[in-house]
């Protein structure tokens, strides 16, 4: 398949694109775009054929449900008709963001496009390109993320190329994404929302507006270094969150501890690791610069792969601060949780 390359950079001038791109949905095809978190892969979430394909290109285990991406809050309707008050307060506050959220699913929603199950993971992107392609075709969008399964999440579109080129009918151009990591999902079908993904968008920030708490899937903090040794993995809530994920082709091992410390010890080991021939990469991001670490987290994986790094060495963030735990929750998986204190 040739996959076209449309270009909507500058949306005032990408009408006769946009259309191209959704006619190409509304017709079951799988289109790439820009989000504010990182691009996704779309189909017509309530065509389960367009929705297999989705699985199909990504190598997407097929019990991984999809993200439904919206334009307007009428078209959750489609979706759900169980949205709590606490829910509608999210979408008055929050939305257009990088927030997702869970609902019990109506009938109409194709068990292709949720993975089997009986819920429905939604969310209204903040971006004028999504946003744009979504009400041009007239459908709610699935959309995971437009990298192949198990490879770091793109946020450039040339990310997308590199993975999907051929796969997929079109990627639609837009700028490096805002964000950098995927959308925090939030469960809304149970008594307290509970965070199953974490993400640039904070359980603080969700508890303030709501006025109650958020809990988090305890499967994601067994997943921490302190814990990891002996502990008994949880199966975490969102079928994603289990599956090896953002794994670059290097070895890859995370220093943690004192900011000066780790900034030596990651000097020594390279230099050991070079000595023995190794090319080595290494991630390090100033203290305190959480957004910013989101933002490039993926990117650098990425750029480590194609510079054919075998061996990267990264120092953690705090995982006490929010948006450092949502990074540190991507950076374990991708270095097969393997830590070391220094
Ligand atoms: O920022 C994002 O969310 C991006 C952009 C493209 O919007 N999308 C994205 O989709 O990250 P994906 O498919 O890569 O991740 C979706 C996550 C997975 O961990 C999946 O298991 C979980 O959300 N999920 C989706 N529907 C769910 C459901 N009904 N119940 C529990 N987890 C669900
Ligand atoms: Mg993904």
């Amino acid at each position: 398949m040739e996959t076209k390359l449309i270009d909507i950079t500058d949306i005032k001038k990408g009408e006769v694109q946009l259309r191209e791109a959704a006619s190409l949905l509304c017709a079951g095809g799988l289109v790439a775009f820009p989000t504010e978190t990182v691009y996704g892969l779309g189909a017509d979430a309530m065509n389960p054929k367009a929705a297999e394909k989705i699985y199909a290109a990504k190598g997407r285990p097929s019990d991984n449900p999809l993200i439904v991406h919206i334009a307007e809050l009428g078209d959750l309707a489609k979706l759900t008709s169980n949205v709590p008050d606490s829910a509608k307060k999210l979408m008055d506050n929050l939305w257009p963001g990088p927030l997702t959220m869970i609902f019990k699913k109506k009938e109409e929603v194709p068990y292709k496009t949720t993975g089997g199950l009986d819920t429905v993971a939604v969310r209204m992107p903040d971006h004028p390109i999504a946003l744009a392609l979504i009400r041009e075709s007239g459908c709610p969008i699935a959309a995971p993320s437009a990298n192949l399964s198990g490879k770091p999440s793109p946020t450039r579109w040339e990310h997308v190329y590199q993975d999907l080129n051929g796969a997929i009918d079109a990627i639609v151009k837009g700028e490096p994404c805002r964000v950098g990591i995927e959308s925090t999902v939030l469960d809304m079908t149970g008594e307290i929302p509970m965070v199953l993904r974490p993400g640039i968008l904070t359980p603080e920030q969700i508890e303030r507006v709501i006025g109650g708490k958020v809990i988090l899937d305890p499967a994601l903090l067994v997943h921490r270094p302190r814990d990891v040794s002996g502990t008994e993995m949880i199966a975490p809530k969102a079928p994603g969150m289990k599956y090896k994920h953002y794994a670059p082709k290097a070895e890859m091992m995370i220093l943690q501890g004192d900011f000066n410390r780790v900034k030596e010890e990651m000097k020594r080991i390279a230099d050991e690791k070079r000595k023995q021939g190794s090319k080595v990469g290494t991630i390090l991001f100033d203290e305190n610069e959480f957004e910013q670490a989101a933002h490039d987290f993926f990117s650098q994986l990425r750029q480590m792969d194609e510079d054919h790094v075998d061996f990267i060495l990264a120092g953690a963030l705090s995982d006490k601060n929010s948006i450092g735990f949502a990074v540190m929750n991507r950076m374990w998986k991708s270095a097969g949780y393997h830590v070391i204190q220094v």
